[in-house]
């Protein structure tokens, strides 16, 4: 299903580590305001305006890291600060940070003045495979995830694997998470080279970053509005962010990137038992993730799980989620009954 199209990353202009010179093109003649966070500003703003010198001659907005701040009260400081900044349609916003970040100055970019230009460069695994590319700004709202937001897509993306250097170990097995994600919905070719890792290092290398953007344009660019078949993309989520919701009740909150883990050995057992996918790619998956996350547990109960599940707005009256008949091969929308789910749910190893 999926095809390496390496067009894309020209469609939507994506630039990588030595291809300096082609975001530099962005800004001629143009006023420039970089966004970061109070991390990204001290660890990766010093390295882009190395790689990007033109960014040497910048306005700085710096507003508090964490998903905790991903709000409307954040956004209306990064307006008010474009504003004291006179911040026109002939800056423009570069922001430099991880997903969270990159969500919501993208919002708030590209609601100032209707919309200003602007480009990312992403600092974490995840925001460099996932967040930084498809078009999706946004902020939390009244507890609810990503509630507001639009579809914008940036100038550009610039990815460079050397910002990862100072990013903590948990945020990189996290980014991963969704790395092996796109393996699964990509080729067999790419899902043998994902399974035999040991580490995360072949995972934060250019070329697996690149095949894992390649994967999740290849379903954008299919349906750029999430109504079809980009929803394959929430392969893992339909458990995962109800285990993540659930695990924050308990005396150990998941990561994303953990969560996701426990819903996708929860989706791959069920595309085993309902649509006959190999039981070697169930057992590889499991292998890998013993090796890469020998720690990975979640003391959350079914109960709360279904019921995180049943809130979910992806979820009309039946619990829908994506499954796999094959490598690259996701099957949208499939129907599951409560006495599945909770079967499936029984059968995790990482749930006790
Ligand atoms: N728009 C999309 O399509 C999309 C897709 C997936 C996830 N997301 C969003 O992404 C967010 C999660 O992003 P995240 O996992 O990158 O978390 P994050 O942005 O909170 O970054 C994690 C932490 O690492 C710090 N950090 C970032 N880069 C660093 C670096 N190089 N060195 C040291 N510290 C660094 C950050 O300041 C933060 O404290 C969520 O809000 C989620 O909704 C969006």
């Amino acid at each position: 299903m999926h095809y390496m199209n390496s067009n894309l990353f020209t469609d939507y202009n994506i630039h990588f580590a030595g291809q300096e010179q082609e975001c530099q093109a962005f800004f001629t003649y143009k006023r420039i305001v970089l966004i970061a966070d109070a991390r990204t500003n001290g660890f990766c703003v010093p390295l882009a305006k190395t790689v990007l010198p033109v960014l040497q001659n910048s306005s700085l907005i710096v507003v508090p890291t964490g998903e905790e701040n991903k709000t409307l009260e954040t956004t209306q400081l990064i307006w008010q600060e474009m504003q004291r900044l006179q911040v026109n349609k002939n800056c423009i916003v570069v922001i430099v940070g991880g997903g969270v970040l990159l969500d919501m100055a993208g919002f708030a970019a590209s609601t100032y003045m209707r919309g200003i230009p602007f480009c990312n460069i992403p600092t974490t695994v995840l925001a460099m495979v996932d967040a930084s590319v498809g078009g999706k700004t946004g902020i939390n709202f009244l507890g609810t995830k990503n509630n507001i937001g639009a579809f914008t897509h940036p100038e550009f993306t610039y990815i460079n694997p050397f910002f990862l250097q100072s990013l903590p170990q948990q945020h990189i097995g996290n980014g991963v998470a969704e790395c092996i994600k796109h393996a699964l919905l990509s080729s067999a070719k790419e899902w043998e080279n994902c399974k035999r890792q040991i580490d995360f290092e072949y995972f934060i290398s250019n070329q697996n970053i690149k095949n894992s953007i390649s994967t999740k344009l290849s379903f954008v660019q299919q349906d750029p509005t999430d109504k079809g078949i980009r929803q394959a993309l929430n392969f893992g989520h339909t458990f995962g962010h109800a285990i993540e919701a659930a695990s924050f009740q308990t005396n150990k909150p998941l990561l994303h990137g953990e969560a996701i883990l426990i819903g996708m050995q929860i989706e791959l057992w069920l595309s085993h038992k309902k649509y006959n996918l190999s039981k070697e790619i169930t057992d590889s998956f499991e292998a890998l993730v013993k090796r890469l996350y020998p720690s990975l547990q979640s003391n959350c109960k079914t109960e709360s799980i279904l019921h995180f599940m049943q809130l979910d707005k992806k979820n009309d009256s039946a619990i829908r989620c994506t499954i796999l008949k094959n490598i690259g091969e996701p099957l949208i929308q499939q129907s599951l009954t409560l006495s599945e789910s909770i079967e499936a749910l029984t059968q995790c190893p990482y749930l006790i």
